[in-house]
């Protein structure tokens, strides 16, 4: 397995592995290809295995008003054959090693349990719009006092998450 950049050819082997890894939506897919063609900045990586995509990472840029205040990491993914098999604990891991991310504030909606393996934690500040109570908002490298609804681009949406499977964990956006 080989972690790179996105390259543009493999952009439609990335929306594909993300209506895979996100069944039912066509959310994650249609928002990184919605970024790509507005050409926003987003830094992401990918793992080929045998030729094939099988992960996908994207970090974008965090606002306070107009300022960029961090990244939001966001949309994280893992072909489901693939998936439990520590493939999306190396991408995450390499990419927090990267220098467009190492000294960064970060962010992420997320499931907790997974996130706070890699040093993300609990954030009260700043306010996430996707989440009620920032229950599963994390930040790392954080360091917000002031109280401010951060922002995403604005291809990211308030699409309502279904809720978890019983037994299942939350996913995240
Ligand atoms: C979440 C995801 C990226 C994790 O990647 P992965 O390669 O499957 O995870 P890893 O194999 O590196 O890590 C597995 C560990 O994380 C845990 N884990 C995986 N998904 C989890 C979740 N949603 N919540 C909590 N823990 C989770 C597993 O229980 C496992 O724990 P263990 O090491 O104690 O057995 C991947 O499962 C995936 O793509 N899921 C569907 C899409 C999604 O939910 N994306 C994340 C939100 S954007």
């Amino acid at each position: 397995m080989k972690i790179q950049k996105l390259t543009v050819e493999n952009r439609p082997k990335v929306y594909a592995l993300l209506q895979r890894a996100f069944p039912g939506s066509d959310y994650e897919a249609g928002l990184v290809q919605k970024l790509h063609e507005k050409g926003k900045p987003i830094h992401e990586w990918v793992c080929i295995h045998v030729g094939k995509v099988i992960a996908y990472i994207a970090f974008t840029n965090a606002y306070h008003g107009s300022v960029i205040c961090g990244l939001h990491l966001a949309p994280m993914a893992v072909a489901p054959d693939f998936q439990g098999k520590g493939v999306g604990s190396e991408l995450l891991r390499f990419a927090l090693r990267q220098e467009a991310i190492k000294t960064q504030p970060l962010f992420v909606l997320g499931e907790p349990a997974y996130y706070t393996r890699f040093g993300f934690e609990p954030c009260i500040l700043p306010v996430c719009p996707f989440d009620r109570n920032n229950t599963h908002f994390l930040g790392m490298r954080n360091t917000t006092i002031a109280s401010f609804v951060v922002g995403y681009e604005p291809e990211f949406t308030a699409v309502p998450l279904p809720p978890a499977p019983q037994g299942k964990k939350r996913r995240g956006r």
